[in-house]
């Protein structure tokens, strides 16, 4: 049964403004078009209706109903994800269950270094908590004052720090859900070990608002790092770039927390479209780093950093380098890096590549996939940048802003098809990230093995029989 029947839809209407009161309800078209398209504005949907439950009693109500219903359900938290995951179809059927009135910092449990929060605190919120109580809760997104931690959850979100912390996966040790049904799974549990059978709270993660509503989660804190120092460096090709990487955790070992690449072309880009930003380097280099090392104490931190860095130029791994030096250096090599998701559609219209390799591979993989997009256009414009701490790139392509939608469309599937066959020949990941939603549905049943797409069936059947969670996305 669908909502587009009037009558169908004031019903569920009604009966949703008495679960959740006129708060909770936008129904006026304008002001529901903010829901209805990405921040990037490339995907475009409508919704029957916008609900914004308070609390988890009112989500999981408004979950029964829509199940009772067969209403389709796109749950949203901050809309700033980059694969259309939040977003619903164009049929006006589907209700999007907003989750930012669901904010509340629930609790923060400084000697068991946990804080539980709800799924609708925005991440920023949640790292200022922790600092207010001398701890750090290290996800670090460029998108980190409008995100919010279901969102961060339901995508897995990476960064900048999972080199040394990990995705979120490894940020949170329990999680409250809703399930498709309206019942309540409460797991907020702030245990660092805990082997009772089948692990739930990590099906949840990852699931992109597939298989059940995150309403809050257990959070994992950390010490404060107090001393911070950072380094920008030029080099000549990606190879030296990774040797650099093995260089900097054999000298730092946990103290280096981001390793993030820029290719001379992704800095260029952001030297051109976001103002008050200069190369920290003169001259030309292939490939750039901004490296930081923190630790709680200042105890030779810049020294550390400066030796390695002396030794990567002695043996002919770096072609220069800059120290931050000051709070304000560091902020200007940041904004740089964290420019290029700002810069990207000023430029331009992205065909986005969110992929993973093993570092190894990372160096045979660019040079391969280099030449293959320019075989498909030897005039491709290539932005290839990232957390190759990780070996996560963002191999891009941009094409020009006047490029009409069936030429994106067909240059996509064709440079989606060499760039991602290299990456699964290379014991890759097609989706970092940045998540599957619906720009990668179909690359994902392209690729991934019968088995594999049978198992993820099963548990969204068994979870959803009514496929009402995000219908279009991931599976
Ligand atoms: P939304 O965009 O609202 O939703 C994303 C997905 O999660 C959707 O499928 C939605 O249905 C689902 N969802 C949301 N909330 C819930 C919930 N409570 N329960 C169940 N499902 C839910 N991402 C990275 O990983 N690394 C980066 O470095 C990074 N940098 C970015 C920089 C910028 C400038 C921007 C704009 C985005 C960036 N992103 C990055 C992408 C984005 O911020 C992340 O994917 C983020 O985790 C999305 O959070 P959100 O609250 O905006 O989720
Ligand atoms: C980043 O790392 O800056 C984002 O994840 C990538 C993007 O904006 O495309
Ligand atoms: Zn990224």
């Amino acid at each position: 049964m669908t909502q587009s029947n009037p009558n169908l839809r004031n019903t569920l209407l009604d009966r949703l403004l008495a679960v959740v009161g006129p708060a909770g309800i936008v129904a006026d078209a304008d002001q529901k078009s903010a829901y209805e398209s990405d921040w990037l504005k490339k995907w475009h949907g409508r919704s029957s209706i916008v609900v914004r439950p308070a609390t988890t009693q009112q989500t999981a109500e408004v979950m029964k109903l829509c199940h009772e219903n067969r209403t389709p359900v796109v749950t949203q938290g901050g809309n700033t994800g980059m694969s259309g995951g939040a977003t619903p179809d164009a049929s006006g059927d589907q209700v999007v269950l907003s989750m930012t009135r669901m904010n509340a910092i629930r609790q923060v449990d400084p000697l068991n270094n946990t804080m539980t929060v709800e799924a609708g605190a925005l991440l920023a919120t949640i790292q200022q908590a922790a600092e207010d109580v001398n701890r750090y809760f290290p996800l670090s997104l460029g998108s980190e004052g409008s995100c919010t931690i279901g969102g961060n959850l339901a995508t897995n979100a990476g960064g900048i720090a999972v080199l040394r912390y990990g995705n979120t996966r490894e940020l949170a040790l329990g999680l409250e859900v809703v399930l498709p049904d309206g019942r309540i799974w409460n797991g907020l549990r702030g245990l660092r070990k805990d082997n009772t059978g089948y692990d739930l709270r990590d099906m949840f993660i990852g699931s992109e608002g597939t298989l059940g509503v995150i309403t809050a989660a257990v959070l994992k804190l950390f010490p404060r790092p107090k001393a911070r120092a950072c380094a920008w460096v030029g080099t000549h090709d990606i190879r030296a770039l990774v040797h650099l990487l093995e260089l900097m955790q054999a000298n730092c070992a946990d103290r280096l927390v981001a390793f993030e690449m820029m290719s001379a072309e992704s800095l260029q880009l952001v030297l051109d479209h976001v103002t008050d930003t200069r190369s920290p380097l003169e001259g030309r280099h292939a490939y750039h780093a901004l490296i930081e090392v923190a630790d709680t104490r200042e105890t030779g931190l810049s020294d550390m950093l400066q030796d390695a860095l002396q030794d990567a130029m002695d043996t002919n791994l770096i072609d220069d380098a800059v120290l931050g030096a000051s709070l304000a250096q560091r902020q200007a090599f940041w904004k740089i890096r964290e420019g290029i998701s700002q810069a990207q559609p000023r430029a331009g219209k992205a065909i986005k590549h969110d992929i993973a390799l093993p570092i190894s591979a990372l160096p045979d993989f660019v040079g391969a996939a280099e030449h293959a997009v320019r075989g498909v256009q030897a005039s491709a414009h290539i932005v290839n940048f990232g957390h190759v701490g990780d070996g996560n790139l963002h191999f891009n392509i941009l094409m020009p802003s006047d490029t009409s939608a069936e030429a994106m469309a067909d240059a996509t599937q064709r440079f989606n098809r060499v760039v991602h066959d290299l990456v699964v020949e290379a014991n890759g990941s097609i989706s970092a990230e940045h998540g599957v939603g619906q720009l990668r549905r179909d690359e994902l049943r392209h690729y991934k093995s019968p088995v594999e797409l049978n198992l993820m069936l099963l548990v969204k059947q068994s979870l959803d029989p009514n496929h009402i969670m995000n219908p279009g996305k991931l599976i």
